[in-house]
C-alpha cells in the first residue's frame, strides 16, 4: 500500500510502479536521507509541532534503522518508490504513530533537495582530497625534474625548450583551480532548502535556522519555490567535474603520446599498463585512455542535466528525479578516475635523456639565438630574420644551430661572437628564462612551495 495511496482507487500500474521508481539509484542516500529527517524531527519537537515523545521514538527508530542498514540487515522496495518513503515506511513499521508524525511540515521535494545536498557536499570533500593527492604527486615528480630539460611544443610542433617540472606545474595550476571550484561550488550549494515543503512553504510554525544549522549549512535557502526547484548546485558540480576531467584528458593524452616509441619520454610502471591478446611486444597506456575516455561521460552527464532544467517551469517536476543518474555517475567516474591517473604518475619512469634528445632536435633555441642578437642592440625583427637564415642553412646542411662555425653565424649577421654557443645552450635557455612564471630552477621552486602552500591550506 503506498504511503500516499488514499485519493487512489486503483492500484498502480506494475509497469508505472517500476518506471517511477527511483530506489535502484537513490538508496544511496539513505545516510543523508537519515540525517535529514533527524535534524527535521527535533525541530519539530523543539517548536512543539510534535510531542517530544515523538521526537525521541523517531530519532532512536533511525538510529536503529541507520545500523541496520549498515549491517545489510534492511531491504528496500520498489513500491515505496524512493529513498524517502522506504525510511518512513520502515521506521513506522518499527515505532507506530511516532513514525508517522515525522513527515508533518515536509515533502519530499525538500527531502529530496535536502538529501541530494547534503550527498553531494560530502561528495566534493572526497574528490578534493583526492585531486590534492594527486597535486602532491604531480610535486613530487616537479621537484625531481626541474633540471630535466624537455622540448615545449606550440601546435605539437617543438617551439622552446622547458622542464619537464614546469611542464608538470602547469598541470599543477590546472588542478589548483579545479579544487577551488570545488570549494565554490560547495560553498554556494550550503543554503538549506528544508521547510520549503512541498513548494509554498507550510503553516506549522517551524524554525528553518534550526534545521540549516542542525545540517551544517550556512542558513535556509530565502525563498521556498526556489528550494524544492533549484538544481543549480548539481549543474554546477557537473560543470566543475567536467573541467576537471577535461584537464586529466588533456594530461592523459600527453601521457599516451609520451608513452610512444615515437617520444618515449616515459614509460609506464607494468602495475599501471597492460598487454595485447595478440602482440606480444605491446605496452598500452589503458589507464590513460579510459580517463580520457570517460571525459566524455562525465560531459554526457552535464549536458544531461542542463538538457533537463531547461524548461521546466516552477516549481518541482519528476523530471527532476532524472539528476541523480548522471550526477551519481559523475561523481563515481571522477572518484574512479583521480586515485589512478595519480598513481600511475606517480610510479612512471622518466626517461630525461630522450627529452633532452628530443630537445636538441627541432632548432628550439632559435628563439634564443634571435635574443641572444637583440641583447647586442640588433632590433628584434632583425635578429628574428637572421635567425630564420641560420635555421634555413643548418636544415640545408642538416646541422642543429650549435654546430655552425662562428664564420657562418657572423656571414649572417657580424654581431654575432663567441657567446652565441653559451647562449643557445639549452641548460641556459631554460635557466635564463628567469621571468615570474618561467621554466628556471628559481621560478619552478617558486611554483612548487606556491602549491604545496595550497595542498596544505586547503586540506
Ligand atoms: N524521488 C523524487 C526525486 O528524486 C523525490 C520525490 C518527489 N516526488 C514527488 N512526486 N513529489 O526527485
Amino acid at each position: 500500500m503506498k504511503l500516499w495511496s488514499g485519493r487512489f482507487q486503483k492500484e498502480t500500474d506494475a509497469l508505472v510502479n517500476d518506471f517511477n521508481s527511483s530506489i535502484s539509484f537513490d538508496q544511496r542516500m539513505y545516510r543523508e536521507d537519515i540525517q535529514g529527517s533527524l535534524a527535521h524531527a527535533k525541530m519539530l519537537g523543539d517548536t512543539g509541532v510534535i510531542a517530544q515523545a515523538d521526537t525521541a521514538a523517531i530519532t532512536q527508530g533511525l538510529k536503529d534503522l541507520l545500523a541496520d542498514i549498515e549491517a545489510g540487515k534492511v531491504e528496500f522496495s520498489a513500491d515505496n518508490e524512493d529513498i524517502h518513503m522506504n525510511i518512513e515506511t520502515l521506521l513506522t513499521q518499527r515505532i507506530g504513530d511516532a513514525g508517522k508524525r515525522l513527515h508533518t511540515a515536509r515533502s519530499r521535494n525538500d527531502q529530496v533537495a535536502v538529501d541530494l545536498r547534503l550527498y553531494l557536499r560530502r561528495e566534493i570533500g572526497e574528490i578534493k582530497d583526492m585531486v590534492l593527492d594527486l597535486i602532491q604527486v604531480l610535486l613530487k615528480q616537479a621537484a625531481a625534474h626541474q633540471q630535466t630539460v624537455m622540448p615545449g611544443y606550440t601546435h605539437l610542433q617543438r617551439a622552446q625548450p622547458i622542464t619537464f617540472a614546469q611542464h608538470l606545474l602547469a598541470y599543477g595550476s590546472m588542478l589548483q583551480r579545479d579544487v577551488t571550484r570545488l570549494e565554490d561550488c560547495q560553498t554556494r550549494m550550503n543554503w538549506c532548502p528544508l521547510g520549503s515543503g512541498a513548494l509554498a512553504g507550510t503553516t506549522y510554525p517551524i524554525d528553518r535556522f534550526e534545521t540549516a544549522q542542525l545540517l551544517g549549512f550556512d542558513g535556509p535557502m530565502s525563498n521556498s519555490l526556489d528550494g524544492v526547484s533549484d538544481r543549480d548546485y548539481v549543474i554546477e558540480l557537473l560543470s566543475a567535474l567536467s573541467i576537471l576531467m577535461m584537464h586529466l584528458s588533456r594530461f592523459a593524452e600527453e601521457v599516451i603520446l609520451w608513452c610512444s616509441w615515437e617520444f618515449k619520454f616515459i614509460e609506464l610502471d607494468d602495475a599501471y599498463s597492460t598487454g595485447s591478446s595478440i602482440m606480444p611486444q605491446k605496452k598500452n597506456p589503458d589507464v590513460a585512455e579510459l580517463v580520457r575516455g570517460k571525459t566524455g561521460r562525465v560531459y554526457g552527464s552535464l549536458m544531461s542535466l542542463l538538457t533537463t532544467m531547461k524548461s521546466l517551469p516552477l516549481a518541482y517536476n519528476k523530471d527532476m528525479q532524472e539528476d541523480k543518474e548522471p550526477v551519481f555517475d559523475a561523481v563515481d567516474t571522477v572518484k574512479q578516475c583521480v586515485p589512478v591517473f595519480a598513481a600511475m604518475l606517480d610510479t612512471m619512469k622518466v626517461l630525461p635523456e630522450n627529452m633532452l634528445a628530443a630537445a636538441r632536435k627541432g632548432f628550439i633555441n632559435a628563439t634564443d639565438c634571435a635574443d641572444y642578437l637583440t641583447k647586442k642592440g640588433v632590433p628584434f625583427r632583425d635578429a628574428y630574420k637572421a635567425t630564420g637564415q641560420l635555421v634555413y642553412l643548418c636544415t640545408s646542411q642538416g646541422k642543429t644551430l650549435e654546430q655552425l662555425t662562428l664564420e657562418e653565424f657572423q656571414k649572417i649577421h657580424p654581431a654575432f661572437d663567441e657567446g652565441v654557443y653559451a647562449a643557445i645552450d639549452l641548460q641556459t635557455c631554460v635557466s635564463q628564462r628567469l621571468s615570474y612564471g618561467g621554466p628556471s630552477v628559481p621560478e619552478t621552486t617558486r611554483q612548487m612551495e606556491a602549491l604545496a602552500k595550497f595542498v596544505k591550506e586547503h586540506r
